[in-house]
């Protein structure tokens, strides 16, 4: 587990993180949200060493980070961090090179890193690329150049800045599937982003930051909260949850529990978010699952008339 405890870090004279309480366990995705400039970036500059507190701690699988050489070299090897701008950590003048850099140090040598840089590459569509000069890519080519580097170093931990900046849609769906593909070999995935959509397709546990502090944490992300917290959304429809028949709705639908309960919970998502005022008419008990679903998706949830009667907004 990657930990920090009341961790404050400063540039000259000011407070950039104030205290913050934060933990990424392995085989789990955190994400960390919060505005520009909120000290994301800071935060997870200090998981691997690149930045040193000047008070609390970070440890690492419960071995408090030390600032030594040595210690340096040993906590890289389990928690590699993907730099926001992939310009910051791309330093070798070709593809292969940039990937095998990690590996080599580790001692990899021959066909095995020959290997591990081939396998990385494919991983991140970036085979072939092999003898370009790294300065020669796109943006989204380097980042996925930088996410490649992160796969050759098979770290336990990997964290990455803003991964989604700057990639298009297959990009998109690239990372999406590398970020299952690392929590399902058992690692620990930190990312920050202002991309709800990563956020919701990837994230186990949410954080928001404000100011240097972690404002609100959580394991569960609605739309509704992500637009309270100042998060950028696209909202396009939304669900009303009632126990009760209402009017004024374009689709309404009956939720029981079972296999047809599920497709016209389906079919009301699809109608939400092509822009139609939907309602669901939940039955006794099944209200709160069909929340936890809906709530996935980029529709406004409203759940009215619960257990207790009361009016639930997320
Ligand atoms: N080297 C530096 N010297 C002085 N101030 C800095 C330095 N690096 C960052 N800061 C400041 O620290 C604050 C937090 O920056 P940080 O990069 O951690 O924010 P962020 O949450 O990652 O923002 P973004 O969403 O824009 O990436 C900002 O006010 C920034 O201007
Ligand atoms: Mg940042």
């Amino acid at each position: 587990m990657i930990l920090t405890e009341n961790l404050w870090f400063r540039y000259g004279e000011k407070d950039i993180l104030k205290g913050v309480d934060f933990k990424a366990e392995k085989g789990v995705v955190t994400v960390l949200m919060g505005k520009n400039g909120a000290g994301k970036t800071t935060l997870l500059e200090h998981f691997n060493g690149l930045l040193r507190p000047y008070e609390g701690y970070v440890s690492v699988d419960g071995e408090r980070l030390k600032y030594d050489r040595k210690s340096l070299l040993k906590v890289r090897r389990k928690v590699f961090y993907v730099f926001q701008n992939p310009d910051d950590q791309i330093l070798s003048p070709t593809v292969w090179q940039e990937v095998a850099f990690g590996p080599k140090n580790l001692g990899i040598d021959g066909e095995e890193l020959e290997k591990v840089v081939r396998e990385a590459l494919e991983a991140v569509g970036l085979n072939g690329y092999e003898r370009r000069l790294c300065s020669t890519l796109s943006g989204g080519e380097k980042r996925r150049l930088t996410i490649a580097s992160a796969l050759a170093m098979n770290t336990e931990y990997v964290i990455m800045d803003e991964p989604s900046a700057n990639v298009d849609g297959y990009g998109f769906d690239m990372i999406v599937e590398l970020v299952r593909m690392l929590k399902k070999e058992g690692k620990g995935v930190v990312i920050s982003t202002h991309d709800l959509d990563l956020a919701k397709a990837v994230g186990d546990k949410f954080y928001f930051m404000e100011s240097g502090r972690i404002v609100w944490e959580g394991e569960r992300l609605s739309w509704n909260m992500a637009r309270k917290l100042g998060i950028r959304t696209f909202p396009c429809g939304r669900i009303v949850l009632s126990s009760f028949p209402e009017d004024g709705f374009d689709f309404v639908g009956v939720v029981g529990d079972g296999e047809k309960g599920k497709d016209v919970v389906e079919k009301a998502i699809l109608r939400a978010i092509e822009g139609n005022k939907v309602l669901l008419i939940c039955e006794d008990g099944c209200m709160q699952d069909v929340a936890k679903v809906v709530m996935r998706y980029p529709v406004e949830v409203e759940v009215r008339g619960g257990k207790d009667g009361k009016v639930h907004k997320n």
